[in-house]
């Protein structure tokens, strides 16, 4: 039986780094209401759009799988703030790197998306119709994000990183996963102004109005990754104490935590960079992989579980045997042009373009 494992892995941050104490300049917040409540501390602002971040971030995975782009049969890109709409996120993220043979498609199940676009590259390797793929999890929130709002303005930043998948004969890879969507907390969580009903001119397309339970989600949230999580362990006959990490969706510390608990695992035993990144929807758990594996957490062989959710409201657990490598293959050089702002002016010039 042909497995897809994963051979390449790489993340690209933006530069621009927006604190609490930033937040608190021009919302009624603190940093301490955040960090007690979420975990945050800080997060990123992109001052490029998701192609860019995309491509440093898929540069940097391809090298480390020693893949030429030109091999690659199939990107698979996960977000909802993609650059365009048409033609797609994932065919401008081709064209940048040069990969001419490879199918390009987007999938989108919000904060999901990369782990629902692992699952659809993972079953294509698997069933023989390509060789390999580029999985990749990225956002561009804050051009979306309504920055006056504090329910929601604190819990979001930008990111992006990728996974590449080869087929291998080795059960390694994508063990199984359970996938979900919990439609009943549909309404919990809604983007206004990002679809086409916003496209006429009383309303203007891209300035957004979150309707967001944070409550509702919190709840919706900790039970749809524990069933998910339970229900894929069970499935393979795998208890708690045979994984060796879980890296979770980073939404909120509180959330994690109560996940832990129900799957009576140690945090010890969890990865967690949400103080650092915030909430990065698709890319949360492909950045948090690649951190993992640079501290020296996934070893060789390691068993993961990847618990996650988001609007929908989707939920999934997904588990994964990492292979025998957790070094780079090469090391590459793509790097992002310099922020020539600072986060809060690039914050305060998306709210003035609100106006
Ligand atoms: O990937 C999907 C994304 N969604 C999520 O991750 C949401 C999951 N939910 C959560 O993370 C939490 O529910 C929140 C962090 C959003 C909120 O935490 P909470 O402990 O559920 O707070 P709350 O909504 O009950 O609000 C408590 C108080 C309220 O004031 P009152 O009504 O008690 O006077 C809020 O108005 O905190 C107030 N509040 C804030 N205060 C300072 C809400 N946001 C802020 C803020 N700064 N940014």
């Amino acid at each position: 039986m042909v497995h897809a494992g994963v051979t390449g892995w790489g993340k690209c941050l933006p530069p621009a780094v927006l604190s609490n104490a930033d937040l608190a300049t021009f919302l009624d917040t603190s940093d301490e209401w955040i960090s007690s409540r979420t975990g945050i501390h800080e997060r990123r602002i992109s001052h490029v759009g998701l192609t860019e971040l995309a491509r440093v971030a898929a540069q940097r995975a391809l090298a480390a799988a020693n893949l030429d782009p030109a091999a690659l049969e199939l990107i698979v890109f996960g977000t909802t703030s993609f650059d365009d709409q048409a033609p797609n996120q994932a065919s401008g993220l081709q064209q940048q790197l040069g990969a001419v043979r490879a199918a390009a498609m987007d999938v989108n199940t919000a904060c999901t998306s990369f782990l629902y676009a692992w699952s659809t590259a993972n079953a294509l390797i698997r069933t023989g119709v390509v060789r390999n793929a580029l999985v990749v999890g990225g956002e561009v929130i804050s051009r979306f994000m309504d920055w006056n709002n504090r329910n929601v303005a604190v819990l979001f930043g930008d990111g992006c990183a990728a996974l590449v998948l080869e087929a291998c004969d080795r059960d390694e890879g994508l063990l199984g996963e359970k996938l979900g969507c919990d439609v009943g907390g549909r309404d919990a969580l809604v983007i206004q102004g990002m679809g086409s009903r916003y496209a006429d001119f009383e309303r203007r397309y891209g300035v957004t109005n979150w309707i967001f339970d944070g409550q509702e989600i919190f709840r919706r949230a900790v039970i749809g990754m524990s069933q998910a999580s339970v229900e894929v362990l069970a499935a393979h006959g795998i208890s708690g104490d045979q994984l060796d990490l879980i890296v979770p969706h980073q939404a909120n510390l509180r959330i994690i935590e109560a996940v832990a608990k129900r799957l009576d695992m140690p945090m010890e035993r969890v990865f967690v960079n949400l103080q650092h990144y915030g909430n990065m929807s698709a890319a949360t758990v492909p950045v948090a992989l690649v951190e993992a594996v640079e501290a020296g957490r996934i070893k060789p062989g390691a068993l993961l579980l990847l618990p996650a959710f988001g609007a929908g409201l989707t939920w999934c657990a997904h588990l994964v045997r990492w292979g025998a490598r957790t070094v780079p293959l090469r090391e590459s050089d793509a790097c992002l042009p310099p922020a020539p702002h600072t986060a809060l002016e690039l914050v305060q010039a998306l709210i003035r373009q609100r106006c």
